[in-house]
């Protein structure tokens, strides 16, 4: 199997993009989703605190499940792939909530899918949104200025992403020369519509995936089948 340094020789790309989701933070202590020993699979209620739908009655799971990754997270700091995409300089749009890849120095992070490390109070006439350790200082956590129940800013199924951030991260695909997907399976939209675009606009699209399931997007020129940890920091390094 190729390496990733064989692949896109670090040298040669000077504005690299990062999509990336679980996977890169499985080492962290976070689960992947999907796959046998996906959450969904492995904990079944985890699903519960992904709809939108299921609000407010969801918002203990919310907390149990999003604000426990954030726990773990910080409690794990970030590993030596987020901080290889920090030495190396890539623009990093993620999937994942657990505020690691800016614990790693990576600057401007998209976070498509929201972030536990903030809270929103539930109604809408309140409006406060601020740190999520505001909010948890109280139990259930609650709205630091009506008192009233809060949530993590994370997005959820049924949920609109932040307009800003959906064109920010098309901007980076679109502008990049080598678009690296890490850690995810692609399965969710719109992140997944990154890397067409990133091809469209000519960047080399490397796909990195410890256990690829199914035939590899026909936006990636390549893909590179191993654990990010390895993956990133040699490349990194090479
Ligand atoms: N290195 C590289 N890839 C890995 C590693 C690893 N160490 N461990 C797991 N993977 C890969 C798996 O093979 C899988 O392809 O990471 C991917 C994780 O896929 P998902 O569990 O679907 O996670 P993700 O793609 O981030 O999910 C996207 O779906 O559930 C929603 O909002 C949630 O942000 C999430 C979105």
């Amino acid at each position: 199997m190729a390496e990733l340094a064989e692949v896109a020789p670090r040298g040669r790309y000077l504005r690299v993009c990062a999509l990336t989701g679980a996977g890169i933070s499985v080492a962290a202590g976070l689960g992947t989703f999907r796959g046998p020993d996906g959450l969904w699979t492995i904990a079944p209620d985890v699903e519960r605190a992904m709809h939108a739908e299921l609000l407010p009655g969801n918002v203990d799971a919310l907390w149990a499940v999003w604000g426990g990754m954030r726990d773990t997270a910080e409690r794990s700091g970030p590993t030596p792939a987020h901080r290889a995409l920090a030495a190396a300089g890539a623009a990093v749009i993620t999937q994942n909530i657990d505020g690691l890849h800016q614990a790693a120095g990576s600057p401007g992070v998209v976070e498509l899918h929201g972030s536990a490390g903030r809270a929103s109070c539930l109604d809408p006439f309140c409006g406060w949104r601020g740190p999520a350790a505001q909010a948890r200082e109280l139990d259930p956590p609650a709205c630091p200025s009506c008192g009233g129940p809060a949530r993590p800013a994370v997005v959820l199924f049924g949920e609109n992403l932040d307009t800003g951030n959906l064109t920010a991260a098309h901007a980076l695909a679109a502008s990049c020369d080598l678009f690296l997907a890490i850690g995810t399976s692609g399965r969710v939209a719109p992140a997944a519509w990154l890397a067409p675009a990133a091809r469209q606009a000519g960047a080399l699209c490397v796909n990195i995936d410890l256990h690829p399931d199914g035939e590899l997007d026909p936006a990636f020129h390549a893909r590179v089948v191993g654990d990010a940890q390895d993956v990133l920091v040699s490349w990194a390094l090479s």
